[in-house]
């Protein structure tokens, strides 16, 4: 038997289906993906992600190679032990983004007439200018801003950083689909300094990947799992790509005839463009596997209605199912949503419980404690 597959050993896999979950005229590029694990013995539990190895895109090798005047076809030793061409170690192994400092210090010292602005880069004062300057800035531009800085195809690699996996939510059941992962990928696309530029992982899964194999592991969540208890009530929510577990957990609930209530606080922008998974959620509304579904278009109308909104809506119906051991998840946006959701729920709790601030305080964080508040953010 094969070793079993993991980070360090990731197994080949292949997309079977790539659909957009966005409609015409919607502002995103939301896609669904199934992923084939056929034969990999790969096991994973709603909660888990998927992580995934991306190879950068063409254009932005060639672009790479352009502007530090390398060809492409020089023979490194890389990974130690291999050879390959400077290209494939471009396409597969390295960022092509976020130039590190040390990239910076050899340009500097190859380069003195770029000194003043480089050196008050690199001056460690001035770290949040270094980190504004870099920001969404890609190797490329910063070689052709120091065009006196040249580069041995070693010398250059070396000043790279490692391209990491990326790690996606898993959308499906392994009790539903054996030999399929399900993924909910918002597609990454911006216009900044003057070049249109691409989020390197989904827009391979989007537009590169194909009928390629790509390596993937089971990245696993313990602290993510469905309640332990089959009864217990599931409150879920998962704006944007956030609803991905949530699919996982109401598929694994329907094919394990779970008997626990559940309710999802799903946010979008626009009804019309961004429901996604609407037929399934209203089929699981309709067999009882979803008892409660509560949306929030954002953009339907003037003024802004985000989940927490209709959290505070439904305030005391709420209440009432984390009184009766209720299970709080929350997956999507950690720099906002996560942050209102949580005070979201401390109000309830002030509200609803008529607790102090600070009772509420503590009570969101024994809950915590409790593992029956638990979170996915990123
Ligand atoms: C546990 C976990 C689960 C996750 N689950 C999901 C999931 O289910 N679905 C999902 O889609 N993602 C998920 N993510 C996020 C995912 O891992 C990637 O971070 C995401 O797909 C972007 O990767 P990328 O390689 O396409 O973009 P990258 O190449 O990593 O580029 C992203 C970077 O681009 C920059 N950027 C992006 N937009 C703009 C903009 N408008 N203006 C300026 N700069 C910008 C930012 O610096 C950002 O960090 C998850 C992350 C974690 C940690
Ligand atoms: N690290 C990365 O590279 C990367 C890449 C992709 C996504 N992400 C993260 O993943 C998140 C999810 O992206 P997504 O495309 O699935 O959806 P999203 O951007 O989170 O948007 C989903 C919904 O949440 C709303 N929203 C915005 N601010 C909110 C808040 N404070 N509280 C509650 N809802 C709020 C949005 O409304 P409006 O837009 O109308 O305000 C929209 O209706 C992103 O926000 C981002 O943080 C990270």
């Amino acid at each position: 038997m094969s070793a079993p597959y993991n980070r360090k050993n990731p197994f080949p896999a292949r997309l079977l289906e790539v659909c957009p979950l966005t409609r015409s005229g919607s502002g995103k590029e939301t896609l669904h993906l199934a992923i084939s694990i056929k034969n990999s013995g790969l096991v994973y539990e709603p909660g888990d992600s998927l992580g995934i190895f991306p190879t950068n895109a063409s254009d932005d090798v060639e672009d790479l190679l352009a502007a530090s005047g390398l060809s492409g076809e020089e023979m490194l030793n890389f990974p130690e032990g291999e050879t390959t061409s400077l290209r494939n170690i471009l396409m597969r192994h390295v960022t092509l983004r976020e130039p590190s400092k040390q990239l910076l210090s050899a340009i500097l010292a190859k380069c003195p007439d770029a000194g003043d602005e480089l050196a008050e880069f690199l001056d460690p004062e001035a770290k949040m200018v270094l980190a504004d300057w870099i920001d969404g800035r890609e190797v490329a531009d910063i070689l052709r801003a120091y065009p006196g800085a040249h580069f041995e195809a070693g010398e250059l690699v070396g000043l790279l950083r490692k391209l990491q996996p990326r790690l996606y939510s898993i959308a499906s059941s392994q009790r539903a689909f054996p030999e399929e992962i399900h993924l909910t990928v918002a597609v990454v696309r911006y216009d900044l300094h003057g070049k249109k530029r691409r989020g390197v992982c989904s827009t391979f899964l989007a537009d590169r990947a194909g009928t390629e194999t790509f390596p993937v592991f089971i990245h696993t969540a313990k602290h993510f799992r469905l309640p332990e208890d089959s009864g217990a009530p599931l409150i879920m929510v998962g704006p944007g790509t956030g609803v991905a577990p949530f699919r996982a957990f109401l598929q694994e609930r329907e094919a394990r005839k779970e008997p626990g209530k559940a309710w999802l606080f799903f946010g979008e922008r626009n009804r019309a463009s961004d429901f996604f998974y609407e037929e399934e959620m209203k089929r699981w509304l309709d067999n009882g596997v979803l008892h409660r579904l509560d949306t929030a278009f954002s953009r339907d109308q003037d003024h802004k209605i985000y989940v927490q909104d209709r959290m505070m809506e439904n305030a005391r119906e709420l209440w009432k199912w984390l009184d009766e051991g209720g299970y709080f998840y929350v997956c999507g946006d950690a720099e906002r949503m996560a942050k209102d959701v949580d005070a979201a729920l401390r109000r309830i709790a002030v509200e609803e419980g008529g607790m102090s601030v600070e009772d509420a305080e503590s009570w969101a964080d024994d809950l915590k404690k409790s593992k029956r508040y638990r979170r996915d953010v990123y």
